[in-house]
């Protein structure tokens, strides 16, 4: 990844000159862990990583715990900061297999690809690697949090599976499912960051909930499209039978889409159909604005104490989540 993409540019720069070069050696580590353990599962493994992503895990990482001490810390910093990556693409990968989708990161899945069963080994194999480099940064409350993540996002993934299909989904369960899938891993993002540089957690709530407006957003982008901008298909939700934010309010506005059946979306064009009549509802504008006020609320959260540098960088990582297209 170039660390001046044009969606962490201006958040790599407000968070001071010792990211970029922490950034990059991340990105080293990166690749080191997904090519080293034989092929083909290194091929696999590698296309996850070179195909990029935001990275803005391991950057709210680095940004909640400040420049570092010294050499021992920024070692740690790169090993939680890689691992919280590979836990995403592990996630990544294996969710593609769940949700049957064909495109990530402008990339044919590795499900698509390769099929099931070299989709879940390589999820596994990144799973693996992010805990090895956990444990080698000698922390053991990191690789705690990092743990407590993983067992939160699977839980949010099987929570969804059970309620695939049920138009009937309520918004208390939809965030709940958004703060056990996503929220939590931006959660232990911050918690990661902080401990490593010896503070006190008290930048995890507002992990939580820029995530859980992250994961909104992700589900507004769903349904926006186009996957030449967010690189992944548009509708992917609505033909797997996941129900979110956008098509409950959708429901709630428009009789037509509130009596649809679901199970009837059984193409690519009936899910670009269906998107179109959830985005002319107005209900992406109200989904859009339900995520400003929790980022909103969480800038208003920071602690009072943080210092201004910090305090600006979370603030600009809190406005891109709502602010994106990808
Ligand atoms: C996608 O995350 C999965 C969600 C939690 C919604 P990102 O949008 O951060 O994915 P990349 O890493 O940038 O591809
Ligand atoms: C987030 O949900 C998935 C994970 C947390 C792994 P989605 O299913 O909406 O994510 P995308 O849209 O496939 O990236
Ligand atoms: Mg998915
Ligand atoms: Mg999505």
């Amino acid at each position: 990844m170039d660390d001046a993409t044009p969606q962490t540019g201006e958040l790599v720069v407000a968070g001071g000159e010792h990211i970029p070069p922490l950034l990059r050696a991340i990105e080293q580590r990166l690749r080191a862990e997904a090519v080293g353990y034989g092929a083909p599962l290194a091929q696999y493994g590698e296309a996850t990583i070179a195909a990029g992503g935001k990275r803005l895990r391991p950057l709210l990482l680095l940004l909640c715990a400040g420049p570092p001490a010294n050499e021992l810390q920024s070692e740690a910093l790169v090993r939680a900061g890689a691992a919280i990556e590979l836990v995403h693409s592990a996630t990544l990968v294996h969710d593609d297999v769940l949700d049957e989708a064909d495109l990530r990161r402008g990339k044919p899945t590795i499900v698509s690809l390769a099929g099931r069963e070299a989709a879940v080994a390589t999820g596994d194999l990144l799973f693996a690697r992010a805990f090895a480099t956990i444990t080698e940064s000698g922390n053991p409350r990191s690789v705690e949090l990092l743990s407590d993540a993983c067992s939160a996002l699977a839980r949010g993934e099987l929570l969804q599976r059970a309620d695939g299909w049920n138009t009937e989904i309520g918004r208390d369960r939809y965030l709940q499912r958004c703060e056990l899938k996503t929220a939590r891993l931006f959660e232990a993002a911050c918690a990661i960051g902080t401990n490593v540089a010896g503070q006190p957690p008290e930048l995890a709530p507002f992990g939580r909930a820029i995530g859980i407006a992250f994961q909104v957003l992700d589900d507004v982008l769903d349904v926006s499209g186009p996957a030449e901008r967010t690189g992944k298909q548009r509708g992917t939700d609505l033909l797997d039978g996941t129900v979110t934010l956008p098509l409950i309010i959708a429901r709630e506005i428009d009789p037509t889409i509130e009596r649809l059946e679901l199970r009837g979306i059984d193409s690519a064009a009936a899910a670009e159909s269906l998107c179109d009549r959830i985005a002319a509802s107005g209900a992406l504008e109200q989904a859009r604005a339900f995520a400003l006020k929790l980022v909103d609320d969480a800038k208003l959260g920071l602690p009072a104490e943080l210092d201004d540098r910090r305090r600006q960088s979370l603030e600009l990582v809190a406005d891109s989540v709502v602010a994106r297209y990808s």
